[in-house]
């Protein structure tokens, strides 16, 4: 009897995608079968980088280890996951406020389907710290992004940078 395929999102804003996602991603594919990247848009919020830039680069960050594949979706999260058939949604866990805040949205999201499970990862030793704000903050000021980000992304934000140095020029 085949068994079936086992499905996790691993859903976020990802503005942008870090080291610590590109770790829990990786973390999830190797219990699933499958894993969809899931980035929220959302319509109210002006984000860093668009859509279409975040789905490129969590392609190609992950395109070189890990198979994953990375969708977009609106509105309910506990919609889409139902949709989609997962059998978890994934999150990282870094601390404990990430934890008190995970719990409630885990419960809030077996509240509005229920039968929607979540699971939690803790990102690799020495990733804990990264955010993708701070990161954000970080690149607003001009700072150095290495090791914080998977090279696609920071490779993106140089190109913006020397971009926006010819213009000014
Ligand atoms: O990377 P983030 O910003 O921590 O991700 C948060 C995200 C996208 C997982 C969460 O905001 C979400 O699921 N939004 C979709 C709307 C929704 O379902 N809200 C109720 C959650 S309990």
């Amino acid at each position: 009897m085949n068994t079936p395929s086992r499905l996790a999102i691993f859903p976020g804003s990802f503005d942008p995608f870090t080291v610590g996602h590109a770790d829990v991603a990786a973390r999830a594919a190797r219990l699933f079968d499958r894993v969809i990247v899931a980035i929220l848009v959302n319509p109210d919020k002006r984000p860093m980088f668009d859509v279409d830039e975040r789905v490129a680069m969590i392609r190609e960050s992950m395109a070189e280890t890990t198979p994953v594949e990375v969708e977009t979706f609106q509105g309910l999260l506990a919609d889409f996951a139902a949709r989609r058939g997962a059998a978890a949604i994934v999150r990282g866990l870094r601390s404990g406020t990430d934890f008190d805040y995970e719990l409630q949205m885990a419960g809030m999201n077996r509240h509005l389907q229920a039968g929607t499970e979540t699971v939690f990862l803790t990102p690799a030793e020495g990733t804990s710290y990264i955010s993708s704000g701070l990161v954000r903050e970080i690149i607003t000021h001009g700072g150095p992004v290495d090791g914080l980000v998977p090279e696609p992304v920071r490779r993106r934000v140089l190109e913006r940078r020397n971009s926006a140095g010819t213009r000014r020029a």
